[in-house]
């Protein structure tokens, strides 16, 4: 099937496969699509699910200002291009009432292929996602010690807070390597925060950090070194797309 997307597009990259344009009419479907999924993880079982609305997949391209450039209720100003996202929380909100939990992950700007993004809007579109009944809004900052690039003197989690009525949580995601990146992002005001890179290179990073005098494993690691710490050889293949991890 031909990927589809807000607006169709073209990138020079190997193995890029342009998408069409979504027609208005399909678009009720996607929402279906996604609610139909959130019923299946629930029978399965689990106890919640979490949106991507980040990175730049579909729903953080029709939050872009540049990649959504739609003229049908869909795109155009914020409250259109946030329309796609707000209609499936809603509908994931229905499948999956409470208490299982509902959140969404968010860029707060741009940030490799998530484009088009502005810290202000996604605020915006964070507080209207948690009036559709969100739990909490995870925010991938890749570099949680950094403040926004449009405000340099506020960061995104504190911007968030002040945004969310307190019930909602933040999740906070990026860069964090010690007990002390993960405690100033909770002093900024997350209530959770998420350990990528780190917790692969140890995968018992939890128990190690609170250790005294901890220091973290970075990479890069030689694939012998990854291996004999747990990672698969194939993912080890899929890790040499980040930069600092394989040697
Ligand atoms: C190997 C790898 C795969 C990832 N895959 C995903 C993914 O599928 N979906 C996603 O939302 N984020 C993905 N991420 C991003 C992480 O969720 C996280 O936001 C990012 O790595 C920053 O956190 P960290 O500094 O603790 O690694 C991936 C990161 C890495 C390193």
């Amino acid at each position: 099937m031909q990927p589809v997307s807000a607006t169709a597009f073209s990138e020079e990259r190997d193995g890029f496969e342009p998408p069409r344009a979504a027609t208005s009419d399909e678009l009720p479907s996607f929402v279906d699509a996604f609610g139909q999924a959130a019923a299946r993880v629930g029978r399965a079982g689990f106890h919640g699910v979490e949106i991507h609305g980040a990175h730049g997949y579909l729903l953080s391209q029709f939050l872009s200002a540049t990649m959504n450039t739609r003229a049908d209720g869909w795109g155009g100003d914020l409250e259109g291009r946030a329309r796609l996202i707000r209609a499936v929380a809603r509908r994931v909100r229905e499948e999956l009432p409470r208490p299982a939990i509902v959140g969404v992950r968010l860029s707060p700007e741009d940030y490799g292929l998530a484009k088009g993004l502005d810290v202000d809007e996604t605020i915006e579109v964070a507080a209207r996602l948690a009036d559709d009944g969100v739990d909490y809004v995870h925010l991938s900052l890749w570099d949680g010690s950094r403040n926004t690039a449009k405000h340099p003197a506020e960061h995104a989690v504190s911007m968030l807070r002040r945004a969310l009525p307190s019930e909602v949580r933040i999740v906070a995601a990026g860069g964090v390597w010690t007990p002390e990146d993960a405690a100033s992002l909770l002093a900024r005001g997350a209530d959770i925060v998420a350990v990528g890179r780190a917790a692969i290179l140890d995968r018992d990073w939890p128990e190690h950090a609170r250790e005294p005098g901890f220091t973290p494993i970075r990479g890069p690691l030689s694939p012998e070194e990854l291996g004999a710490r747990a990672v698969s050889p194939r993912f080890v293949e899929y890790l040499r797309r980040f930069k600092g991890i394989v040697a």
